[in-house]
């Protein structure tokens, strides 16, 4: 595993190793034997043009620039740049164009990348099953209950949870509240019956679909939309935000603004580059994290109401709003996966999280 990656870049797209060899490749010519003397003091003027040499930080990310979490690594990026003068190369790679999105976090583990944001559940398969909670169907009524968590002692707790992974847990994302998509209307749990819907990575979603009467089926962000088209799932669910900028809305019929789940992000980093970064570049990747954390969760409800009157108005999908019988209605089949999820964790963090938001699911 890889900590910190230094490459001093004297001109862009070539690193200063690059410059060093060149230099000295000429001075063999021109000097002969005295080659090696040469190729030292090259290195000494690359060290005095760039102290440290570049920090290269690569963030990776499955969603489009033009969604909360795109813009916000993408300030995070401005901020860090401006604060170190350059001296940390920051890389932002989105829509899943380094990794895909369990990819991403071997390579984070690995050391392949150093900053990444999945979405919270997908931190269940690594054995960090309590961050699945978040998944769990109407356990937020808007972000101020969300925040009560993620702001409060138990996000805090979940963060500390990465430590024992490698990881370190810098900050949590707002995104949206999730809605579902079929080529049929989604209006009663009967809709559902039979439907392949395409979840992310988590046994609370496996156990959403199928109390709802569909069948899940698991896989990343970047087939979803190829996989709607080819009919190899036939819905899906998203915060419009992701529907949008993926193109959801050209192969989906239908849209039920359920706001039925929660779709935010951990921002998460390799603990051993964190360690070893200087304490001074450390402390503006914090400042800088904190205004990127800040845009992310100012935007994250615009941005989402705004992508669904641009689906709306877009004409392929018919967005039907759900009445407040219906959703009672989902609400009960969906008091299963709230059992099941009790069972299998235990009632502890439930319990904890019940009574700072308050959700009658929780019972
Ligand atoms: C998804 O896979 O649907 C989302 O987690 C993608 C994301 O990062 O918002």
């Amino acid at each position: 595993m890889r900590g910190v990656r230094r490459a001093c870049s004297l001109r862009s797209g070539q690193s200063a190793g690059d410059s060093v060899v060149k230099f000295k490749r000429r001075s063999l010519v021109a000097a002969g034997g005295a080659a090696a003397i040469v190729g030292l003091s090259a290195i000494r003027l690359a060290d005095r043009r760039c102290p440290r040499g570049k920090i290269v930080l690569r963030f990776s990310h499955v969603v489009d620039p033009d969604t909360p979490k795109g813009k916000a690594a993408e300030l995070f990026k401005a901020s860090l740049t401006e604060a170190t003068g350059g001296d940390v190369d920051v890389q932002v790679f989105p829509n899943s164009t380094l990794y895909k999105d369990k990819e991403e976090l071997e390579a984070l583990q690995l050391g392949s990348v150093e900053i990444i944001a999945p979405s919270l559940g997908k931190l269940g398969p690594l054995g960090l099953r309590d961050f699945e909670i978040f998944d769990l169907p109407f356990l937020f009524d808007d972000y101020t209950a969300l925040h009560r968590v993620t702001r409060g002692p138990v996000g805090l707790d979940l963060l500390e949870r990465l430590t024992p992974r490698g990881l370190v847990g810098l900050a949590f994302w707002d995104n949206g509240f999730k809605q579902v998509s079929a080529n049929r209307p989604l209006v009663l749990p009967a809709d559902f019956h039979g439907l392949r819907m395409r979840i992310q990575d988590s046994e609370v979603l496996e156990s959403q679909m199928k109390a709802l009467g569909a069948i899940p089926d698991e896989m990343a962000l970047s087939e979803v939309l190829s996989a709607l088209a080819a009919g190899v799932v036939d819905g899906t669910e998203n915060p419009p935000s992701n529907f949008l900028t993926q193109r959801m809305y050209t192969v989906q019929k239908f849209m039920t603004k359920s706001d039925h789940g929660y779709l935010g992000y951990a921002v998460i980093t390799n603990e051993r580059f964190w360690r070893e970064l200087p304490g001074d570049i450390r402390a503006a990747a914090v400042a800088a994290l904190k205004k990127a954390s800040a845009l992310a969760d100012a935007i994250a409800q615009s941005e989402n109401d705004s992508a669904l009157d641009r689906i709306a108005n877009m004409g392929t999908t018919t967005v039907i709003a759900l009445s407040d019988d219906a959703k009672r209605r989902w609400k009960e089949a969906l008091t299963v996966t709230y059992s099941e999820f009790r069972h299998r964790m235990g009632s502890r963090l439930l319990d904890l999280v019940g009574a700072a938001t308050g959700t009658s699911l929780l019972g």
